[in-house]
C-alpha cells in the first residue's frame, strides 16, 4: 500500500485514540510491529490559535515515522491554515478525521458530522490538500446511520480527490461502539474505489480477525481498544500473517515489566504527578487474571508516585513467587481469582468507549 513515497504491504495500523495515542504509547505499539502510527487529533480552530495542549499533539519525533497528524474540523479556512501548521511539524502525511461520533463534535457537523453533508465534506478535504503538500488520507464511519450509509459516495469521491487513503471504522455514527462493525462493506468500498488504498479498522483484535479483512481485500488494518489491552497484538499478528507461530500472550511478569517500562515513559512525558494519575485507567490491561490482582490495582489507584507503584509491584510479584501462584503461565485458573473487581468509578475507569 502507498502513501506518498511509503510503500508497505498490507501495514499493520495504531489508531489515533485521544488520551491513549500519545508519544509513550505510539512507541510502545511500534517496538512490539506496528508499522504507521497516528496522533490523537487534534482540532483545527485550537491549531490556529496555537493553543499549548492542542499544539502539543502535533510534536511527532524522529524515531516515530512513518507517522500520521491527525486534525479534524469543518471550517475550511481553519482546515487548511490548521493542515499547514501540522506540516511544519514534519509528519509524514496528514489525516482528516471525518468519523469521530462524540455528540460534541458530530452534532456540530465537524468529525462524523461530515457525512450528513457531502458537499461540506468535499470542501473540507479540499481545503487540507490546499493547506499541506503532503499526503492526505481520511478516517471515516460508514453513515451518519443505518438509513443513510454514504461510504460508497465517499470512498468514489476521495479517489477522485487524490486522497492518498481511507481508514474505514465500520460502524454508522448512531452506532457509536455498540454492535459490531461490519466488515463485509469493505470489499465493496473497494470495488467502488479500486485505487483508493483501504485501511480496515473496527472490532479488530486477533490475527484471525486482520487476515479477514485482509482477504476481504483491505489494504493494511488499523487497531484501537485491543492495542490499548494488548500492545503485543502486532507482534502476534506479524507473526501470523507471516506464517510464523503467534507469539504467546506475556506471563503476569512480563506484563508486569511492561506496564513499568510503559509507566516510566508515561510519566517522563506528562509529568510524575500528572502522569501516575492519567495511567490509572491503564492497569486494567496489564494486570489481570492473576490471585489478588483486583486488590493491587485498587490499591495502585492511591498511589501517587512512580517508586511506591515500583515498591507495591515488586513486593506482589516476590509475594505471588513465595506462594507458588503460577506466575509464569498466561492464564491463572478462574477458582484462584477470589476477590470481585473493585468499583472503578471516575478516573480508575478502564471504560474507553
Ligand atoms: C479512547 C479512544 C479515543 C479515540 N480517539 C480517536 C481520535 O482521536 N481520532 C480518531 O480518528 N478516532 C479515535 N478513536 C476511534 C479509534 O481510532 C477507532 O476508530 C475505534 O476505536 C474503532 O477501532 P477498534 O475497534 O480497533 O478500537 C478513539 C477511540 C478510543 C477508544
Amino acid at each position: 500500500m502507498r502513501i506518498g513515497t511509503l510503500d508497505i504491504y498490507h501495514p499493520l495500523c495504531l489508531a489515533p485514540m485521544e488520551s491513549v495515542s500519545d508519544p509513550p504509547f505510539r512507541r510502545l505499539c511500534r517496538q512490539f510491529g506496528a508499522d504507521l502510527l497516528w496522533t490523537e487529533f487534534a482540532n483545527c480552530e485550537a491549531i490556529v490559535r496555537n493553543v499549548s495542549r492542542e499544539s502539543r499533539k502535533l510534536q511527532v519525533s524522529p524515531d516515530e515515522h512513518p507517522i500520521a497528524i491527525q486534525i479534524y474540523g469543518s471550517a475550511e479556512d481553519s482546515m487548511e491554515r490548521a493542515a499547514a501548521n501540522a506540516e511544519a511539524m514534519n509528519p509524514d502525511w496528514i489525516d482528516i478525521n471525518c468519523g469521530c461520533w462524540v455528540k460534541k463534535i458530530a452534532n456540530r457537523g465537524d468529525g462524523a458530522g461530515l457525512l450528513r453533508d457531502l458537499k461540506k465534506f468535499e470542501k473540507v478535504v479540499r481545503s487540507v490538500m490546499r493547506g499541506s503538500s503532503l499526503p492526505v488520507t481520511v478516517k471515516t464511519r460508514l453513515g451518519w446511520d443505518a438509513d443513510s450509509i454514504v461510504i460508497l459516495d465517499v470512498a468514489r469521491m476521495l479517489e477522485q480527490l487524490g486522497v492518498a487513503a481511507l481508514t474505514l471504522h465500520c460502524r454508522t455514527r448512531s452506532q457509536g461502539y455498540s454492535g459490531k462493525a461490519d466488515w463485509s462493506w469493505i470489499p465493496r468500498v473497494k470495488a467502488a474505489a479500486p485505487s483508493l488504498p483501504l485501511i480496515a479498522n473496527g472490532d479488530i483484535r486477533s490475527p484471525e480477525d486482520a487476515k479477514y479483512c485482509l482477504d476481504l481485500g483491505a489494504d493494511g488494518i488499523m487497531i484501537g481498544r485491543a492495542a490499548i489491552d494488548r500492545p503485543w497484538i502486532f507482534r502476534q499478528i506479524r507473526a501470523s500473517l507471516a506464517g510464523q507461530p503467534i507469539p504467546p500472550e506475556p506471563d503476569l511478569r512480563d506484563r508486569i515489566s511492561l506496564a513499568l517500562e510503559h509507566l516510566r515513559a508515561h510519566t517522563a512525558y506528562h509529568g510524575e504527578k500528572r502522569g501516575v494519575f492519567s495511567f490509572r485507567r491503564r492497569w486494567a490491561a496489564y494486570l489481570h487474571a492473576a490471585p489478588g490482582i483486583a486488590r493491587l490495582r485498587a490499591e495502585l489507584m492511591t498511589l501517587e508516585t512512580v517508586a511506591q507503584i515500583e515498591d507495591r509491584l515488586a513486593r506482589y510479584l516476590e509475594r505471588a513467587i513465595s506462594l507458588g501462584y503460577p506466575i509464569d503461565c498466561e492464564e491463572t485458573p478462574a477458582e484462584t481469582i477470589e476477590e470481585q473487581e473493585p468499583c472503578m468509578k471516575n478516573c480508575a475507569s478502564a471504560c474507553w468507549k
